[in-house]
């Protein structure tokens, strides 16, 4: 894909609830242990947000820290993309982000695709971007998942974590391009592998007249389903996103999945030939946090400077919908040491 404007990926930034809960505090209450959970899943603990805590808090906490790496003042910004499937709001919690960074020029939006939603929500930015429609971009990732588990469901509710994750894009100049190759898709018919679908309920408004009511289930999932879909279709896409780049797999510094499972990032790893240490994982201290596992493992390799500029990454999101997402990202900017 040519560009005729470039784009670089010039900040990042994460945020989570203070609260660390471990394998072993799960099991005071569930019949589980921290063997089974680690073992199956690579998860040893994962931070759960209190009443205190709010979504709409930790994504602005991200999306300021990306801000400031990226160097941008608040009123440059032109959009903001928030991915999340547990807004505060249902009508939006992006503007409340857009509020908290006083980024008032900008225009703010939600985006709901569950654990493709950060990298949905990315490669909508690129679109804007290329289009000359905006220059600067913060695209956030953030889920407080544990408000909508079942904490009875040993199945479901000792794989999700809370957290947030945020990642600046800007228009580059021509030649430089932070996303060259991006593959999305859903399975519609594959919807009820995992969902936190609509509970009805009436509410009788007079003898004539009933209404229903909001609410929701929790989440319910089959593990096994979304597990093979995982194992088979994530290589399948990134090994197309490698070819619309004409990248080779050994080409590749970092391979960036989402992080649902320890036992998906080996096997994606190890189909597409990708050496244990080009391999991205923070599983074990924040669990599945969904939109926000992406961005939040990009900031923890950029901090450390793991990730540098420069630095080509494959990523690939996946889950419910089912949907899917793969991209590739050049990190940092051209004047970048
Ligand atoms: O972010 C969206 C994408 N999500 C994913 O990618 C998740 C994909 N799926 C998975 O990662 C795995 O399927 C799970 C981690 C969810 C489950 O692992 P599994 O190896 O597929 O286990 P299973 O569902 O086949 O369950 C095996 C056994 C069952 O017992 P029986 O029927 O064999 O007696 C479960 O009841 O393990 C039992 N089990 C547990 N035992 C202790 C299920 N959950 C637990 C638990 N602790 N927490």
């Amino acid at each position: 894909m040519s560009a005729a404007v470039g784009i670089a990926l010039t900040g990042s930034g994460a945020a989570t609830p203070d609260r660390v809960v471990t394998n072993d505090e799960l099991s005071l209450w569930l019949d589980t242990s921290d063997d089974w959970i680690r073992s199956r899943t690579g998860i040893a603990a994962r931070r759960i947000a209190t009443a205190e805590d709010s979504l709409e808090s930790l994504a602005s906490q991200a999306a300021k820290q990306a801000l400031e790496q990226a160097g941008w003042r608040p009123d440059q910004v032109d959009l903001i993309l928030l991915a999340t499937s547990s807004p505060e709001d249902l009508f939006g919690s992006a503007p409340a982000v857009q509020a908290a960074l006083e980024a008032n020029n900008a225009v703010a939006f939600d985006i709901t695709a569950a654990c493709s939603g950060f990298l949905f929500a990315l490669i909508t930015a690129a679109q804007y971007i290329r289009s000359g429609a905006y220059q600067r971009v913060l695209v956030v990732g953030a889920d407080l998942l544990s408000r909508w588990v079942d904490w009875q469901d040993r199945r479901t509710c000792v794989l999700f974590g809370d957290g947030a994750g945020a990642v600046a894009m800007e228009a580059a100049p021509e030649g430089w391009d932070g996303l060259p190759t991006m593959v999305m898709g859903t399975d519609g018919r594959r919807r009820n592998c995992l969902t936190m679908a609509h509970r009805a309920t009436t509410q009788v408004l007079h003898n004539q007249l009933q209404a229903g009511s909001g609410g929701f289930h929790p989440i319910a999932m089959d593990g096994q389903e979304v597990y093979k879909f995982a194992v088979q279709q994530v290589p399948l896409v990134l090994n197309q996103a490698l070819k619309q780049a004409g990248i080779t797999a050994e080409q590749l510094d970092w391979l960036l999945l989402h992080q649902a499972n320890e036992r998906i990032l080996a096997s994606v790893a190890q189909r597409l030939g990708i050496p244990a240490a080009k391999v991205l994982s923070n599983l074990g201290n924040y669990g599945n946090t969904s939109a926000a596992t992406i961005p939040l493992m990009l900031h923890e390799a950029v901090e450390a400077q793991r990730i540098r500029p420069g630095h080509l990454i494959a990523s690939s999101g996946f889950g419910a919908g089912l949907s899917w997402g793969a991209a590739l990202l050049r990190w940092g900017r051209p004047d970048a040491p």
